[in-house]
């Protein structure tokens, strides 16, 4: 949130208060002055107004969880486990997911509590690509590799894919790489081959690989190399 509308939410300031403060310099974002009233707070920034603490902020987090099949990719669901069950650690109920999975995909996922952060992974302006290992029930046809690389029409969203790599490994698995996330993606553009998906597991998203130490279920925070890569 812009740091002025921020600091007029508070029941202390008014919006010709807020514009004095800045302009006087009396006010501190993460120990640094900011007068620019669309600086950007996060929930982990402190904010002080003459040395009086507004928001103590809390650390950002960030986590990599080798995600189950079985498992909703959600914060609550009233029948399954989800995936914010498998982690161990306080205040889970600010993390939210970084691009979700399908019930029974596996693989990589994160959690944060840094939109900023899961948006950059996410959106597909980035163009981060993210890449699965598949497997199908029909074999995956030489000349699906080029239809992958045009795209696919989704009346649903009335758009078209953006070109996916896909490397055929065997006559039934494949490597995908796309920079979207559509809904049931992955699924959707094999459907259009009546292919049916049996086995999705992500890999990898952007720089960030799945830790090959993570058996289902496990998870870990990330190193600062790995924040800092997104
Ligand atoms: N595409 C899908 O169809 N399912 C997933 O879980 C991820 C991508």
């Amino acid at each position: 949130m812009r740091l002025d509308r921020f600091l007029t939410n508070l029941p202390c300031f008014n919006r010709q208060q807020v514009r004095l403060l800045l302009v006087e310099r009396r006010v501190r974002v993460d120990g640094q002055v900011v007068s620019d009233p669309r600086h950007e707070v996060r929930v982990f920034s402190r904010v002080e107004v003459d040395e009086q603490v507004l928001q103590a902020g809390y650390p950002a987090r960030y986590f990599m969880l080798h995600k189950p099949a079985g498992c909703v990719s959600a914060t609550t669901d009233p029948v399954h486990s989800t995936v914010l069950d498998l982690l161990d650690e306080p205040h889970k109920d600010d993390l939210h997911i970084a691009g979700r999975l399908d019930f029974n995909t596996t693989g990589l996922m994160l959690l944060t509590n840094d939109g900023q952060w899961s948006r950059r992974l996410t959106q597909p302006q980035t163009k981060l690509p993210k890449v699965y290992y598949v497997e199908t029930e029909q074999p995956i046809e030489e000349h699906y590799v080029a239809r992958f690389r045009e795209g696919f029409y989704f009346a649903f969203e009335d758009l078209t894919t953006q070109p996916a790599e896909l490397v055929p490994l065997s006559s039934h698995s494949a490597r995908l790489s796309i920079i979207e996330g559509r809904y049931h993606q992955v699924k959707r553009m094999f459907g259009h081959y009546d292919n049916k998906v049996v086995r999705l597991h992500r890999e990898r998203m952007g720089p960030l690989e799945l830790d090959p130490a993570l058996a289902p279920g496990q998870y870990r925070p990330l190193r600062a190399d790995e924040i800092l890569a997104i």
